[in-house]
């Protein structure tokens, strides 16, 4: 090996040594710089005849080109190592997915009412909302319940540890059916303008859907559940009304024809006669069998007395939908519990 193939090899092995730009461009002036191994050899060439100056000199400018092509090479290696280094750092997967806030959903049983809502405005039904915590009368007397019956009693409805004006416990309702009697009665001075103008009357057509307290729980009941209270009361309204609403309600909110509507003979206090509503679809998962999904009756003289209405000129219907039984019966959900857990596995298939 010549000594400039030697010196081509050692600037080689040099620049590759050097780890960063800066030492880099020390290895460099070893080469190339001032006093760098291969101007020393150009300025030897001044001691060479003029014919030993052409060869050497050319030979001494091809090592020159070469050794400037290494660092060159080098330096590029170097810059590209360095943005590597720095991608690497700033890396950004844009493939991960964003980390945003849960858009949330309604919850089942929100939705329903909020169909069942929907499909009673559009049947002329105004929606009402009433408080949770109720008095005696409201939840009972008004409701021609009996001072005995175990409606009242401490195993059914939840107290509150306050009394009301007539030195009776509060109560968490144990149903919506005191909405009949706040709407009906904040309706009733309008029934006495128009009697006293002797008006048609004008009709009581509400629902009142929320939250209703039992001391109950197991897979089918739960302490707290929804109910949707109705009430239409007119001067000729009668069951066949409520048949036909009902249905109409069926049919919209499971978007069916085919079912059967049954009242089936029932009591409750604030009703006369009274009747479970029960329907069964003829086609679908849950073909062949009766759905208990209402209670209903004939509002009773004594309630409507308690309305504030007289009863030979206002006559109807009311009835109490199981909210959460629609919910169930509509989504597939075989277990009361799971509307009530909160967990998001679950509610977000209702997305
Ligand atoms: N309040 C009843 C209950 O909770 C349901 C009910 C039955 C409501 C008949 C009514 C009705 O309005 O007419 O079990």
């Amino acid at each position: 090996m010549n000594d400039l193939a030697e010196l081509i090899a050692a600037a080689e092995t040099d620049f590759a040594a050097a780890p960063t730009p800066a030492e880099l461009e020390n290895a460099k002036a070893r080469f190339l710089g001032k006093s760098g191994r291969l101007t020393e050899m150009l300025k030897a060439l001044g001691a060479l005849s003029i014919e030993e100056k052409k060869t050497r000199g050319a030979e001494i400018n091809q090592a020159k080109q070469r050794i400037e092509a290494l660092l060159t090479a080098r330096r590029d290696a170097l810059a590209e190592a360095e943005m590597n280094r720095q991608l690497q750092a700033e890396a950004l997967d844009v493939t991960l997915p964003g980390r945003q806030r849960g858009g949330g959903s309604l919850h089942p049983v929100s939705r329903t009412i909020e169909r069942i809502e929907a499909i009673f405005a559009s049947m002329g039904f105004d929606v009402a909302e009433g408080p949770e915590i109720e008095t005696d009368w409201m939840s009972f007397t008004a409701l021609n319940n009996p001072e005995n019956h175990p409606a009242r009693s401490m195993q059914d409805t939840f107290y509150v540890d306050m009394k009301d004006e007539q030195g009776r416990w509060l109560n968490l309702r144990p149903h919506t059916s005191p909405m009949q009697v706040r709407y009906a009665r904040a309706h009733a001075a309008r029934h006495a303008q128009a009697l006293a103008a002797g008006q048609p009357m004008p009709e009581v057509r509400v629902i009142a859907p929320g939250r209703v307290f039992r001391v109950d729980s197991d897979a089918t009941h739960s302490p707290m559940f929804h109910q949707i209270e109705g009430l239409w009361l007119g001067e000729n309204v009668s069951f066949k009304d409520l048949k036909v609403v009902f249905a109409s309600l069926v049919r919209e909110f499971f978007e069916t024809d085919d079912f059967d509507v049954r009242f089936r003979p029932s009591f409750f206090p604030f009703t006369e006669p009274s009747a479970e509503i029960d329907i069964s679809f003829r086609s679908g998962p849950l073909a062949g069998r009766w759905l208990e999904v209402a209670g209903s009756g004939q509002v009773h003289p004594n309630v409507v007395r308690n309305f504030g209405l007289d009863p030979e000129q206002q006559i109807g219907f009311a009835f109490g939908i199981g909210a959460d039984r629609f919910a169930m019966l509509r989504y597939g959900i075989d277990d009361l519990r799971l509307m009530f857990d909160g967990d998001l596995r679950f509610l977000s298939q209702f997305a």
